[in-house]
């Protein structure tokens, strides 16, 4: 699947034109996952729209299979499946299986041919249980899980999915992330999602691109990414101050210090280039004999990232 230098104007009576897909480009292959990350409002729906034809885009092309969302929109949808935001592919007063049954049926592959996939896909979901339910009594995880295997079952190559994750659990999140990279691995299909969870991505993804304001601001592998932004992140919280001459010496290894007082504590957020470092700073704070409370990772943020790499647009466009 193709999307060449796509744009998608947006406009209402009264007033003015709103282009919130700018000139993105990107290309998924078969078996990889794809990431469109984005914070709100960034055009990842409307990029989602756009390629499975929801949506008519102003300039650029989507090629689905080689056939053009625009041009020949019935052909490119017979190798499309998605779930939009919402679950408005789910029949809510069905039950689960009615639904799957439904689905392949309109089509076009009968019920028995199903079977199997219902079965392993219902597994797979651990869904077996809900099977005879009426959509609209599970859980919104759930419901969302059922969304996904109906845009499943009819066996389609490539699968798009806008924020799969959104209002998950964190173990049902976790069981999703699993069982996607499952489906695009085993089954070789081609599947884009959208989200602004820097986890999913960095737990699903091959490949990313980030935008902003329907802007691409980075479009790379998601190992790429990572080494990318500063990933030394650490929170260091001592039962009391560090001696003067120790922050000293702390400061002249790391690339960022912080310091802040807290009722009965104090917490150094810290950032280091090299994560060996860390040993260093560790004897350093053994020296000082305060108490150590706690040591941990600072977890990725999409905000950071996101911050840094639209910093890097800018500085580049200064310099140019
Ligand atoms: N039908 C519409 N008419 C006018 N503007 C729209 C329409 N749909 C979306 N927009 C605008 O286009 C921009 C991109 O919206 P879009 O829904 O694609 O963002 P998103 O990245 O999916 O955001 P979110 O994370 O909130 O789902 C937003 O500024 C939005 O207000
Ligand atoms: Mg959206």
């Amino acid at each position: 699947m193709k999307v060449e230098s796509l744009k998608k104007v947006y406009s209402m009576k009264g007033k003015k034109e709103f282009i919130a897909v700018n000139d993105v480009s990107f290309a998924v292959n078969k078996g990889e996952i794809f990431g469109l990350l984005g914070p709100n409002g960034a055009g990842k729906t409307s990029t989602i729209k756009c390629i499975c034809g929801l949506l008519q885009y102003d300039a650029g092309e989507v090629l689905v299979k080689g056939h053009s969302m625009q041009r020949s929109r019935t052909k490119g949808l017979n190798h499309i499946s998605a779930v939009l935001e919402g679950n408005r592919n789910i029949y809510w007063r069905m039950t689960v299986e009615e639904n799957l049954e439904f689905f392949a049926g309109i089509n076009g592959i009968a019920s028995g041919k199903t079977k199997q996939r219902r079965d392993y896909l219902l597994k797979q979901f651990q869904l077996e249980e809900q099977r005879n339910v009426v959509v609209n009594n599970l859980s919104r995880g759930m419901k969302q899980k059922v969304a996904i295997v109906i845009s499943l079952i009819t066996d389609k190559s490539i699968i798009l999915l806008d924020e799969p994750t959104l209002g998950l659990d964190v173990g049902m999140s976790q069981d999703l992330r699993q069982l996607l990279r499952t489906i695009a691995k085993e089954e070789g299909k081609t599947i884009l999602l959208s989200t602004h969870d820097m986890k999913v991505v960095e737990e699903t993804c091959d490949r990313l691109v980030i935008i902003n304001q329907g802007k691409t601001v980075a479009h790379d592998t998601v190992e790429n990414l990572m080494k990318l932004t500063n990933q030394h992140n650490y929170r260091i919280q001592m039962k009391d101050c560090i001696p003067a001459e120790i922050k000293q010496k702390i400061k002249q290894i790391t690339v960022k210090f912080n310091e802040q007082k807290n009722d009965s504590s104090f917490t150094y957020q810290i950032t280091i280039h090299n994560p060996n470092d860390l040993f260093e700073i560790m004897n350093l704070l053994k020296i000082s004999n305060v108490e150590l409370i706690s040591l941990e990772r600072t977890n990725y943020d999409l905000e950071e990232v996101f911050m840094n790499l639209v910093k890097g647009v800018e500085k580049n466009e200064i310099s140019s």
